[in-house]
């Protein structure tokens, strides 16, 4: 029943002006704050190894804070910590640990606006990102914790000797939650809210891009009932770091959202515990993702989904759409519509509430994109770019561009901007395309704008992708409705906000007796 009358967390009023106004106001309130993140350990702030000033990626004069990075004894020391507390909290009621849960999304939605202060300052997130951002947070502590109530207590199981089974699900042990900057707090919260309320306890390692919103964060699951050793705060980076945590013969299981290339380097550290017992490995990873319009689609529709779905969140999401497969007969409406709408933009400061494309989140990923950029455009292939003004702040801006392809393969890799490729095809080449999306090895989202139902499902039966979106925008999966992950390349599932994600984190347990 629990799970049954869930809701996700509400929207805000957009169209209001004295809602906007309100919040204005109270975001103003955090201006001129600024915020200190240091290891947590067992809650416990502790003084790093050494001192990060942190900037905002829109305004890189602007300092919003400090990070202190943990030591290898503080890493060792978490560990211990959280090895120790790991059974009394595995123990534990599952309708505690659901509790702890909840109270902890309250808390998220009591100190909302200091979080969208803080999404916006480190992450360079434009106002409906932040919102929406710490509305997936809230969404799965709630899902999660419904799940578990309903998915974890002890079963007993038929017998046909007279004998009584048990099943029970239990935690495995200590997690390290591995988080990325471009969710810094819906994804940051939704693995270590999945590990705790599972009956594990976590090392949470956030990116250092965005550690002063996991340091918030971590003290609102303090404030909310967690006991102190079951979560432990380790901003750190480098692999010789990362070796101590997951050599360590005690770690239960991985939970990493990132890049694929991290995710293999992880498999590639885990397979060297000689003798220490097998961990669980969950990868969220990249996509190479392309979306399929046939001359059915209607063109308004195409444009406006397209638009979102590339150019979003400055196209930094891994469901962003890369690339755009446009029928021959429809190709060149719609490619003109799409520039006209691209025109419309607002690159900038994500402070401004009007502006729809904010920064990338550091210098090195945005020298990359213009590398990528600037050889489209030597190779005669730009078909677009937005003209970047000179009234934003000095920051780290890539313009939405479109560009030229002749066909995927030609792509390396993830471009993680707002840069996206068009393909044309011929229609009888449809299944082609479909192969050559599968191809490219990732397998994460793909959109498909089509009012033939039978290409529509021959395309769905095909297509080697976890997310497929129909007649609409491919990113922003509801936590419940639109459980995420991809195939191959993009993650080994099991998918976020869904139904099984848990039983990942579970290890089971049969009790047979002969009475
Ligand atoms: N879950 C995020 C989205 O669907 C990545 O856009």
């Amino acid at each position: 029943i629990y799970a049954n009358t869930r809701r996700n967390a509400e929207s805000f009023n957009y169209g209001s002006s004295k809602a906007l106004l309100a919040l204005r106001n109270e975001l103003d309130r955090f201006e001129q704050k600024t915020w200190h993140a240091t290891p947590l350990i067992s809650g416990e702030r502790h003084q790093g190894t050494e001192s990060t000033a942190i900037y905002c990626p829109h305004d890189i004069e602007k300092q919003i804070g400090i990070l202190d990075t943990a030591t290898p004894d503080q890493i060792k020391q978490a560990f211990t910590d959280a090895y120790r507390s790991w059974p009394e909290w595995r123990d534990s009621p599952v309708s505690e640990r659901a509790g702890v849960l909840t109270r902890y999304a309250n808390l998220l939605e009591e100190n909302r606006v200091e979080l969208i202060q803080l999404c916006m300052h480190e992450a360079g997130k434009t106002l409906r990102d932040a919102i929406d951002e710490i509305r997936e947070a809230i969404d799965f502590c709630h899902y999660y914790a419904a799940q578990a109530v309903s998915q974890l207590n002890s079963r007993e199981l038929i017998s046909v000797t007279g004998e009584s089974n048990e099943l029970q699900l239990k935690g495995r042990g200590v997690f390290l939650c591995i988080s990325p900057w471009n969710f810094p707090l819906a994804i940051f919260t939704g693995q270590i809210a999945a590990a705790l309320v599972t009956g594990n306890t976590v090392l949470a390692k956030p990116s250092s891009k965005t550690s002063l919103i996991a340091y918030r964060a971590t003290e609102l699951w303090l404030e909310a009932g967690l006991p102190a050793s079951a979560l432990q705060l380790l901003p750190y980076s480098g692999a010789e770091l990362s070796d101590l945590l997951l050599k360590d013969y005690r770690l239960a299981g991985v939970v990493f959202t990132g890049s694929s290339a991290t995710a293999s380097d992880l498999f590639a550290t885990l397979a060297q515990r000689l003798g220490a017992p097998l961990p669980v490995m969950i990868a969220e990873t990249g996509g190479l993702n392309a979306m399929i319009a046939d001359s059915t689609a209607l063109p308004e529709q195409i444009v406006k989904d397209v638009v979102r779905s590339a150019f979003a969140s400055a196209g930094q999401r891994c469901s962003a759409l890369r690339v755009l497969y446009l029928q021959e007969e429809i190709a060149d409406a719609v490619t003109e519509k799409l520039i006209g709408a691209t025109q419309e933009l607002k690159l900038g400061n994500p402070h401004r509430f009007d502006v729809d494309v904010g920064p990338i989140i550091d210098q090195p990923a945005m020298d990359e994109l213009h590398q990528h950029i600037e050889l489209a455009r030597s190779q005669g292939r730009l078909l677009y770019e937005l003209p970047v003004g000179t009234e934003h702040d000095p920051g780290y801006f890539v313009p939405p561009t479109i560009l030229r392809l002749h066909t995927m393969d030609e792509l390396a890799g993830e471009t993680f901007g707002p840069i996206l490729h068009i393909v044309r095809f011929p229609a009888e080449r449809l299944m082609q395309v479909v192969e050559e999306i599968n191809r490219s090895g990732y397998g994460l989202t793909l959109g498909i704008h089509s009012r033939n139902s039978q290409t529509i499902h021959h395309i769905v039966d095909i297509a080697q992708v976890g997310n497929i979106y129909v007649n609409r925008d491919q990113i922003g999966a509801v936590v419940g409705s639109q459980p995420f992950g991809g195939m191959n390349l993009s993650g080994t599932g099991p998918k976020a906000g869904g139904p099984h994600y848990l039983q990942r984190f579970v290890q089971e347990k049969t009790i047979t007796q002969n009475s």
